[in-house]
């Protein structure tokens, strides 16, 4: 990559392990790739931090706790000098967590704990890096079209977003 080529950007929440683990794997292999690794523990995310050393792209990992919501605003603050002139092409909300129950059993409390984690949690990051993915595409990278109208969707929702947000992800 030259120093006049815009790399494209990411930001993967959940990076520590499983499934966000090797997309950042995948995408630090492409030197066109410049990858932000959320992840709610990165002094215990040693595969992670191990990847900076092989990566072909440019990889930073930042801080960042789903069920958090300070957490979320505060990443931000690590997230603006990697991002702040380039902008996002790509956010994935990839952390969540699954808990082992049935319709009939669960327990209310962890219902509330997964919906804050895998449903308000991955809300907040959307809203709070939407400027990132603006610049993104003010900056010529991220392509327009239908990612629009589903984010006009979901953030207008004709005045019921939350609403509509947790039937989408519940039914
Ligand atoms: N694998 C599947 O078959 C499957 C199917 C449907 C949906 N999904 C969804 O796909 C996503 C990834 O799945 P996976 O199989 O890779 O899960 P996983 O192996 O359990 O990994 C979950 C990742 O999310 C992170 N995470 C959990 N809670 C978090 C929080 N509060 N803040 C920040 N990070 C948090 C974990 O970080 P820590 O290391 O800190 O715990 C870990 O990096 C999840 O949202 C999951 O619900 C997976």
């Amino acid at each position: 990559m030259t120093s006049t080529t815009r790399p494209t950007t990411w930001l993967v929440t959940g990076a520590s392990r499983g499934i966000g683990f090797e997309l950042v794997r995948q995408l630090a292999a492409s030197p066109q790739n410049l990858v932000v690794a959320a992840c709610r523990n990165p002094d215990k995310a040693t595969a992670l931090k191990a990847l900076k050393d092989s990566a072909k792209g440019t990889l930073h990992i930042i801080q960042l706790d789903v069920s958090d919501f300070d957490s979320i605003r505060a990443s931000v603050k690590q997230a603006q000098p990697i991002l702040g002139e380039i902008g996002l092409d790509y956010l994935v909300n990839n952390a969540g967590i699954a808990l082992r129950d049935t319709a009939f059993s669960l327990d209310p409390e962890d219902l509330l704990r997964i919906l804050r984690t895998n449903a308000a949690g991955p809300a907040v990051v959307s809203q709070v890096y939407l400027p990132f993915v603006e610049k993104g595409h003010t900056s010529g990278k991220t392509p327009r079209g239908k990612s629009d109208k589903i984010q006009q969707n979901l953030w207008d929702s004709s005045g019921f977003g939350g609403f509509g947000m947790t039937t989408c992800r519940i039914s």
